[in-house]
């Protein structure tokens, strides 16, 4: 092919699918390029295969940013109704599973065959097997080493994503980009991700395998989901989306009971004073996550035998039960990077380096953060749609 075109996207993800069918349907000449066999593998293992591609409640307040207001703009002119309205008509089946998630009835190979194919019928050339190593800047075009040979452009697109998952091919190639360039970079760190748990964490470790919709806060933060026991810590949607917003060395509360009405205990014992404690609670819990709390508890025995003043106390703390992570499991096993390029340097409307014309940076590699259920990837759209309607 001809060295010479009119953007470089590199990274085949989400992002820069979008991004270079949106400039090529507009007559742009653009090459996407990816060091992966083939494009959009975080898209392919998505959603547990079945890709959850947006959120209907998508809004700017679901997303962790160092500012709040950046994604307001692309996410604005490029809705959730748009993409659906592009799953439609390629005829691809969809549900809403739960919170507003939709998702692929069939396969998330069916969203990647419609924006690879969306990028042929624009025009597009995509390399895969095909790494970027190095970006210069001369004379006003950018020089990318692409597979060893130099192909240049007026405009850039960083699509390169993050570091979460790297077997799957992720890299920082984007921040050491951006760095070159003077753009600055949040400390990037894993999000949507299991928390882990010390030694001390007795009573968590020995629940493994269990599960219980909870409400979970951090701060002012909360999220009313499934929590996960593992062998390690602690997953499952409530803590995978806390995990984005906890800080090391700070405490996580947990509402194991987060339809109880208040003194919900102390009408129990009014109604069934024969009952054990554990019982009771095995009535909203799983058996053995009361039995557990219980022995924690230290409150053995029947509910009569209780005083009012106990079980209030009791109540209480399984309404806020705090318990302090060690950690994470980390960039392998995080679904995507908090932090990242920072947006200071960035245009809303167009994605580009405001001191760096021609230079473009979107989806993960962006310092904006979704929540779990489809508002990455609407991020990844919504702003790979914004470069490529203005390269
Ligand atoms: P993405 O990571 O998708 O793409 C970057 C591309 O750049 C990759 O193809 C990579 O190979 C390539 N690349 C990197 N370095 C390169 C280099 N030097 N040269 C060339 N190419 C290079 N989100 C959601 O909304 N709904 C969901 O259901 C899920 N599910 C999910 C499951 C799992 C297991 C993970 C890990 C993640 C999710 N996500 C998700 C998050 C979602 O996958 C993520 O936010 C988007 O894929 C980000 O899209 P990008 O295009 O920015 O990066």
């Amino acid at each position: 092919m001809n060295a010479e075109s009119d953007a470089i996207v590199l990274g085949a993800g989400a992002a820069g699918l979008m991004c270079a069918a949106t400039a090529g349907a507009r007559g742009k000449k653009m090459l996407l390029v990816d060091h992966a066999d083939e494009p959009g593998k975080k898209i392919l293992i998505s959603g547990g295969g079945r890709c959850n591609f947006t959120n209907i409640h998508t809004a700017a307040d679901r997303y962790l940013s160092g500012n709040p207001h950046f994604a307001k703009s692309a996410l604005g002119r490029y809705t959730p109704q748009d993409f659906l309205g592009l799953v439609e008509r390629y005829g691809i089946a969809w549900h809403e599973k739960t919170l507003g998630q939709l998702f692929c009835d069939g396969s998330a190979r069916q969203i990647v065959d419609m924006l690879v194919q969306e990028c042929a019928k624009a025009g597009v050339t995509m390399m895969t097997d095909h790494a970027a190593t190095a970006i210069e800047h001369r004379d006003g075009r950018f020089v990318a080493t692409i597979g060893g040979r130099e192909y240049t452009a007026p405009a850039l697109v960083l699509a390169t994503g993050g570091p979460s998952i790297p077997k799957l091919g992720a890299t920082g190639f984007a921040y050491d980009v951006a760095r070159r360039f003077g753009l600055s970079i949040v400390h990037p760190r894993p999000a949507l991700v299991p928390l882990t748990l010390g030694p001390d964490d007795t009573l968590f470790r020995s629940l493994s395998g269990v599960s219980a919709e909870v409400e979970v806060r951090w701060e002012k933060v909360r999220f009313r989901e499934a929590a996960l026991f593992t062998h390690r810590g602690l997953s499952g949607p409530a803590m995978l989306q806390i995990s984005s917003y906890w800080q090391h060395r700070t405490p996580i509360g947990v509402n194991f009971l987060p339809d109880a009405a208040p003194d919900w205990l102390i009408r129990r014992k009014q109604e069934q004073p024969r009952t054990a404690l554990k019982r009771t609670l095995a009535s909203l819990l799983p058996a053995r996550l009361a039995d557990a709390l219980t022995e924690r508890l230290g409150l053995e025995g029947d509910l009569g035998n209780l005083s009012d003043k106990v079980l209030r106390a009791a109540e209480a703390r399984l309404a806020d039960w705090s318990f302090a992570p060690t950690g994470t499991e980390g960039f392998a096993k995080a679904e995507v990077t908090a932090g990242g390029i920072s947006t200071d340097g960035l245009s809303s409307r167009t994605m580009m380096a405001t001191r760096v014309p021609g230079l473009y940076v979107i989806g993960e590699a962006v310092d904006v953060t979704g929540w779990l259920g489809g508002y990455n990837f609407q991020w990844a759209w919504a702003s790979g749609k914004a470069a490529g309607e203005a390269i």
